[in-house]
């Protein structure tokens, strides 16, 4: 018998990640997943590996991969996502989404995992034939404010 063959799944208590985790196993892959539950829900890990924590957790991340030496790719699914608050607070959601994809793509590289498949934004794509170099007007910026000096 062929060794095990394990993937990490961030996110995998989410809607995306729960389901590409179930399709793993239906080809005979283990995923681990790695989750904050801050919008996932718990039931959906049940039965697999579960590491409750953020994807920016550097300890958090060696533990997972000294335990389970045999993840050899990370599917990214771990996102804040909700429109229309990432316009109303963007700070958070570049710091939570970008800043901690950064940090998991370090911890990453540290542990040898080379591998990345990445659930991109939803958002991004508009039906066709719309093209995407042109933007629905209600996303028409206004004239930017000067910043304060400081
Ligand atoms: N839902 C869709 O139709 C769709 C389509 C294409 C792409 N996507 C993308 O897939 C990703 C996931 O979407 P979803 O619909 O599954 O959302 P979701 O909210 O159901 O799942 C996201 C999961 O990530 C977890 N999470 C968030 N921030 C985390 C962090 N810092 N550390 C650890 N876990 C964290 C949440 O707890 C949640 O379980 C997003 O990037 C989204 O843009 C979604």
């Amino acid at each position: 018998m062929g060794a095990e063959l394990k993937v990490l799944i961030t996110g995998g208590a989410g809607f995306i990640g729960s389901t590409v985790a179930s399709a793993c196993l239906d080809q005979g892959i283990t995923p681990v997943i790695l989750d904050s539950l801050v919008t996932g829900r718990r039931e959906f890990t049940e039965g697999r590996d579960f590491y409750q924590g953020d994807i920016a957790d550097g300890p958090l991340l060696d533990r997972i991969f000294a335990e389970h030496p045999e993840i050899s790719a990370t599917i990214h699914c771990a996102a804040l996502f909700a429109a229309p608050e990432p316009v109303s607070e963007p700070l958070h959601y570049y710091r939570e989404n970008m800043a901690g994809t950064v940090a998991l793509l370090e911890h990453l590289q540290r542990n040898g995992c080379g591998r990345l498949l990445f659930s991109s934004s939803a958002s991004i794509y508009t039906p066709a034939p719309t093209s995407p170099w042109t933007s629905p007007p209600s996303w028409t910026r206004s004239a930017p404010t000067p910043a304060p000096r400081c």
